[in-house]
């Protein structure tokens, strides 16, 4: 085969640089399943990576990207045979592995999801890792018995990936959706409550209060930023409550007391995404395609690029001027 297009990370002289090459499969990490990829997306990892500001890659170079949807070129292993659909995301891919930002990705099987039913290629990376991890948080969050009827669920980081596909999610299962977001445009505003929210409040605008516990708001929570904001959830949050911890868009700090735990029963949901037991990861892409598929999935999609537009996308990830989700386009 001739060389294809990969965007891949190099460190050099403690600096780390991005480049669109031309490689061969020959380059790429080992695997079992070979796909060409058809669609990747942006999420908030990937500018980490491609700027450096966060430390992503485990070893240099490495191609970018923690999803691909594409479809098998050839495989070793016989769950997949030449011409299935399929999704991967997380599983180390642009820690470890070569990742979704390429032609041509190869992968280990057990990283392998059939494409659900109920998806394309391209909404399957409409959603991505922030779809497949809003779907986790709240799948999660109702295996600890919440449900509409108990009251509100914020969201944080409302206008990012995760955010926006969580409140999408939430408002189509018919919770009532605070949105909480750092854009004070009332553009992000109507587009949230476009989305489902029910309410929209500007983080700044919060008075967040320093006691251990503040007034009970909510009966469940998905956060991406931590520090501050998770702080105050964990004092808002009414009894028996549960926040699901994703993020770190603003800090990894979690500066709070016991209390919530020991006189709401709140609890903190741990979510990682990057590795998930096969039967969850399953389950989530099933209800992600079915019960909690977006009904705004082509309103999330704010921008389609190319691997040659790739470069330029991802200091406004750094600088939480994105509002949505960015695909990827990889022929
Ligand atoms: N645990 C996991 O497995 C997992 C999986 C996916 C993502 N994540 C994490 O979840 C977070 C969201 O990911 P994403 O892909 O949805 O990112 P994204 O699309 O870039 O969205 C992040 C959103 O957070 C807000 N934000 C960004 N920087 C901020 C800052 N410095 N201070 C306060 N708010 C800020 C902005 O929303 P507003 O302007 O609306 O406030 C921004 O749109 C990230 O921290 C990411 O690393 C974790």
């Amino acid at each position: 085969m001739t060389s294809f297009k990969a965007f891949r990370i190099h460190s050099e002289d403690g600096a780390i640089i991005p480049r669109l090459e031309n490689i061969h499969l020959d380059d790429l990490s080992d695997g079992d399943v070979l796909i060409r990829g058809s669609y990747s997306s942006i999420n908030y990892k990937d500018a980490l990576a491609a700027t450096g500001t966060g430390k992503i890659q485990r070893r240099f170079p490495l191609v970018g990207g923690v999803d691909v949807a594409g479809t098998v070129v050839e495989s070793t292993d016989d769950r997949f045979a030449a011409g299935d659909e399929v999704v991967v995301t997380g599983c180390g891919l642009s820690e470890t592995h070569d990742g979704g930002f390429a032609q041509y990705v190869r992968v280990k099987g057990d990283w392998v999801n059939a494409l659900p039913e109920g998806l394309d290629l391209r909404s399957a990376m409409a959603l991505g890792t922030a779809g497949f991890t809003a779907g986790l948080a709240i799948h999660r969050m109702e295996h600890n018995a919440m449900s509409p009827d108990q009251g509100p669920v914020a969201v944080t980081g409302a206008t990012g990936g995760v955010g926006s596909i969580a409140v999408d999610m939430l408002g189509g299962l018919g919770y009532a959706v605070t949105a909480i977001t750092g854009k004070s445009e009332p553009a992000a505003g109507d587009w949230l409550r476009q989305l489902g929210a029910k309410e929209v409040w500007i983080r700044d605008e919060i008075d967040m209060g320093h006691r251990p516990l503040e007034k009970a708001l909510w009966a469940g929570a998905i956060d991406n930023l931590g520090g501050d904001t998770l702080a105050w959830l964990t004092r808002t949050t009414g009894h028996y409550g549960c926040i699901a911890s994703i993020g770190l868009a603003a800090s990894p700090e979690l500066k709070t007391t016991v209390m919530p735990f020991i006189l709401r029963g709140v609890s903190v949901l741990g979510i990682n995404s990057v590795f998930v037991p096969p039967d969850l990861r399953q389950q989530v892409w099933h209800r992600v395609a079915t019960d909690l598929k977006p009904a705004h999935l082509q309103q999330l999609v704010t921008r389609e690029v190319t691997l040659d537009e790739l470069a330029e996308c991802f200091q406004a990830y750094i600088d939480a001027r994105v509002t949505g989700r960015t695909i990827v386009r990889l022929d």
